[in-house]
């Protein structure tokens, strides 16, 4: 894009001031800014911008929200559900999705989250876990299992570095698709890009729904099919216990003929900030754990339980030809008011003490109520959830690493082992990935 084009571009939409230092830039950062404006997508810039423009409230939804019915499989169903989910598996037609584009800014790690290490003997990093359960089910199931990883402009580079400092993990390379999400300009409440240096536009990733433009931007759905994918399975960076491509859950998706389906837990207590699936006017949404009220957080049923029982740690089932039916619509925008370094009108960059500007996200779960078929079940957290999201205290890597250890212990256990608690634990999931996997090796143990 020459200098000219981006002038004309930007004046058109009312963002003129972003060539304001233009005279005082180096030939380099002359270059990167328009770099920068080459990647802003106008049309959506002018959404944020009206949003900004009517208080940035959302919509109040049609509708009371009430309970889902939630699967909880045992017995012949589940036995029905995994057949039907090896089935897909050992055919090829299951991908596996992965967004670690996020910040990680509660963790306060510098660098990829996914590089995070966590196992509690080797250090291995948070995609050592998720890349290894996606080789032994490869290996399983003799089948391909593409994985895609989706990260942020910004964590492109280390994200690959780190899978190649690793050779993939065991994974072979064809396999393993790398993309960017798209970033997203600041703006302020009069809905004008902010510069946070006179030669740069502060950006931000346009959060884990971005997915869904950034697969077609980037030609993934067509790389898709050319592999014969149809059914995605969806996770978060930061859960290291995650069943990943669990064959009873693709197995109910695919049974149930689903478009979009969910893992839900029992919310440790009535405040854990899960997000909540609910049904209204004849449709999937999710509330966000800041907007449920105290009387939805608190309501039980005549046994007792919670109503609003089930969270979702953002564990899905996708129907390849629903996301990318998707990728055609524009999802709804969230705003959150940030602090964000800005020039002054001198060009000094000026750090505010009070929260500035605004930044965009997508949300993957905005998609729900788009769905032709959700299905939604139950698991139990203890044996697959445990996210770092904070450095210390709860969901931390410390109660990350207590929890996996846990459930390994529990595992041997049942083969007749018991570790003591003073010793670290860990269980390669390429090794053994499942109850039964290593219930095995605790046998093999107890023979040696
Ligand atoms: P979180 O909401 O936990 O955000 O993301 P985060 O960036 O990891 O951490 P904080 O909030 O800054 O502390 C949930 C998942 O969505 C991904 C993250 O990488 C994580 O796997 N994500 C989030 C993206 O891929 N892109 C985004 O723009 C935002």
């Amino acid at each position: 894009m020459t200098y000219d084009e981006a002038k004309s571009v930007l004046e058109k939409n009312g963002q003129g001031h972003v060539l304001q230092f233009w005279k005082q830039l180096s030939a380099k950062e002359r270059e990167a800014l328009l770099a920068q404006v080459e990647t802003i997508d106008f049309k959506e810039l002018k959404r944020c911008a009206a949003i900004l423009a009517g208080g940035g409230a959302a919509a109040a939804k049609k509708g009371k929200p009430t309970a889902p019915k939630v699967a909880q499989l045992r017995g012949a169903p589940l036995k029905k559900a995994v057949a039907a989910g090896e089935k897909e598996l050992a055919a090829g037609r299951v991908g596996v999705l992965l967004v670690a584009g996020g910040q990680g800014s509660r963790l306060g790690y510098d660098g990829p989250k996914g590089a995070y290490s966590i196992g509690p003997v080797t250090g291995a990093s948070l995609f050592h876990f998720h890349a290894r359960k996606i080789l032994a089910l490869s290996v399983r199931y003799k089948a391909a299992i593409p994985f895609y990883v989706m990260t942020s402009k910004a964590n492109y580079d280390a994200t690959v570095d780190h899978f190649e400092e690793n050779d993939y993990f065991g994974l072979d390379p064809k396999n393993v698709v790398f993309f960017r999400q798209g970033m997203w300009p600041g703006m302020t409440a009069d809905g004008k890009i902010i510069l946070d240096a006179p030669g740069h536009v502060f950006m931000s990733p346009d959060g884990h729904g971005g997915m869904i433009s950034a697969l077609k931007a980037n030609g993934c759905f067509k790389d898709m099919k050319a592999r014969g994918v149809k059914t995605l399975f969806y996770f978060q960076v930061d859960n290291p216990m995650v069943e990943v491509a669990d064959p009873a859950f693709i197995g109910l998706h695919t049974l149930e003929k689903s478009e979009y389906s969910l893992k839900l837990c029992a919310k440790r207590d009535p405040y854990e900030g899960l997000g909540m699936v609910v049904k209204r006017d004849g449709h999937f949404d999710m509330i966000e754990y800041t907007e449920m009220t105290e009387e939805m957080n608190t309501r039980r049923t005549k046994t007792g339980d919670l109503y609003f029982k089930f969270g979702s740690p953002a564990i899905h089932v996708f129907d390849r030809a629903f996301l990318e039916r998707e990728a055609s619509k524009a999802m709804p925008l969230h705003l959150a008011h940030k602090k964000i370094a800005t020039v002054d009108a001198s060009g000094k960059t000026v750090k505010p003490a009070e929260p500035n500007g605004y930044k965009f996200e997508k949300f993957i779960f905005d998609a729900l109520a788009d769905a032709k078929g959700v299905s939604c079940l139950a698991f139990d957290r203890a044996d697959e959830f445990s996210p770092v999201k904070n450095a210390e205290g709860k969901d931390s890597p410390a109660t990350c690493r207590a929890d996996l250890q846990a459930k390994w212990r529990r595992q041997l256990l049942k083969a007749g082992v018991q570790v003591p608690e003073a010793l670290p634990l860990e269980v390669d999931p390429a090794y053994a990935i499942d109850a039964a996997e290593v219930a095995k090796t605790g046998l093999l143990l107890r023979a040696n």
